[in-house]
């Protein structure tokens, strides 16, 4: 995989995993820590985070719209990704905040590329396009069974398109990201996601902290959302 170019002085943190595997839940948790420790801190999405990256992912998500080409997703994907790097991620890096995003790349690789039978090569290509070659400094990929974190995403919120699809489908998914954390297991994380919110939250804590080091704090008050 293309390793990034440019240094930012901010940290880029990205949480993975399949529906239903908690990483919102954890990101906000990890937002508030961070927060109430004194650093400055930015929490965002994908697909998302700009109001133009926003109005594309209502689009992906949409449930009743017409049967998506594979590409046809994979290529809104990665325009979302663009007007969010350039908008919103890195500008926030070189402020030197610590940039924390629900989904990014990863997510690329494991729903269009793994499940969905794209190539992955050109995946990581296009990633590369939009992104600048920005990569995270740390993944955190929460890993569970498909079949768990699809029973916890249906018991929820209203279910968008992505979800809907089949179980073998969240497998294929789950197996893709697992094979990254295989790849690249200095940058990712795995964190079992199959255990009590908070037991999740101290691996998390644990992951996150030997990044901090080269981060300067700042008055609690004044920390940027
Ligand atoms: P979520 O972030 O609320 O889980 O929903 C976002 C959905 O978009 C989820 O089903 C995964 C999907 N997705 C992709 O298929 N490819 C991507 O690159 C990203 C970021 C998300």
């Amino acid at each position: 995989m293309a390793r990034r170019r440019r240094r930012f002085p901010g940290i880029f943190i990205t949480l993975e995993g399949i529906e239903g595997s908690g990483k919102s839940t954890q990101a906000k948790r990890l937002g508030a820590h961070l927060r109430a420790l004194g650093y400055r801190i930015v929490e965002t999405r994908e697909p998302g985070g700009t109001p133009l990256a926003e109005k594309i992912r209502a689009v992906l998500l949409d449930r009743t719209a017409e049967p998506f080409a594979p590409e046809t997703e994979a290529f809104l994907v990665f325009a979302a990704r663009r007007q969010h790097v350039t908008q919103v991620i890195e500008p926030a890096l070189s402020r030197g905040a610590i940039v924390l995003c629900d989904r990014f790349n990863d997510s690329t690789l494991a729903y269009q590329g793994s499940a969905r039978g794209l190539d992955l090569a050109s995946l990581e290509r296009m990633n590369g396009l939009a992104t600048d070659e920005l990569e995270p400094d740390l993944t955190l990929l929460f890993d569970l069974p498909a079949k768990t974190g699809l029973a916890r995403r249906r018991r929820a919120a209203e279910t968008n398109r992505l979800d809907r699809e089949t179980l073998r489908f969240h497998e294929k998914v789950r197996a893709g990201f697992r094979s990254l954390a295989r790849r690249e297991p200095r940058r990712i994380s795995l964190i079992d996601a199959d255990r009590p919110e908070e037991a999740i939250a101290r691996d998390v804590t644990q992951a996150v902290m030997p990044l901090l080091a080269r981060t300067p704090r700042r008055k609690v008050r004044h920390a940027v959302r």
